[in-house]
């Protein structure tokens, strides 16, 4: 019996920005030419040179859901989204890139209070944070330069990411605890994984391959 219907390529939801220039080379070494990921135009689909693989550029909160809903096989996800939400995903890879971390700043040498407002991107994550260490924080949500918190008094700490310290720096701000490090995961969706083990599994061992090298020879 033919199938004449053509098999939806393998599809990979990618965040747009930073990411990409460390993604693409990780992907080419898992064998996935993915040069058109860098390409400055405003396509949200574009496929590997070998039309293996489509991927979709989305906002980076926003990959974990396409997987979930089965609109991509596999995602790229920073672990720090998927700690502040919750999601039924298949994590079969840590990539180590975006690596980063989530830390509590402060303005350089200020006192803080015993019931601390903490500016976040992350509600959840300081929530716990602070719950975990007794303190009774006022948590308020807020969508991004969160550095602007302390520095407008519109909280004395924030809960944020923190690569090479430049935007604490460039602020007046300090970093007072780290509560985990971050890094960017493979994600999978789990029935697909099943459904369609013979074109994902693959392509999911070859990336491990890629950021795991094998351990040296006894
Ligand atoms: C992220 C993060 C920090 C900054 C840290 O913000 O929220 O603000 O990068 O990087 P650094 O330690 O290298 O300075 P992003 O650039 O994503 O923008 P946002 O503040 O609008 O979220």
């Amino acid at each position: 019996m033919s199938n004449s219907a053509t098999p939806r390529p393998l599809t990979l939801a990618v965040p747009k920005g930073r990411i990409s220039k460390v993604l693409v080379p990780l992907l080419a070494q898992a064998g996935i030419s993915a040069e058109g990921l860098l390409g400055d135009d405003r396509r949200l689909v574009r496929e590997s040179e070998d039309r293996r693989v489509r991927f979709l550029l989305l906002k980076p909160d926003d990959v974990p859901t396409y997987v979930e809903y089965g609109c991509a096989d596999l995602g790229v996800v920073g672990r720090d989204t998927l700690l502040e939400r919750n999601y039924e995903l298949y994590q079969p890879v840590d990539l180590h890139i975006g690596l980063c971390r989530m830390v509590v700043a402060a303005p350089v040498g200020a006192r803080i209070p015993p019931v601390p407002r903490v500016a976040t991107k992350y509600p959840r994550i300081a929530q716990k944070h602070f719950a975990a260490r007794g303190v009774q924080a006022e948590v308020i949500f807020v969508q991004g330069s969160v550095e602007l918190g302390p520095v407008t008094g519109l909280s004395d700490l924030i809960v944020d990411l923190v690569e090479t310290g430049s935007t604490l720096r460039e602020n007046g701000l300090e970093e007072r605890e780290t509560i985990c490090s971050i890094s960017s995961l493979l994600v999978a969706n789990r029935a697909l994984f099943k459904l369609h083990h013979d074109r994902i599994a693959p392509i999911v061992d070859a990336l491990r391959r890629a950021v795991e090298p094998p351990p040296p020879a006894q």
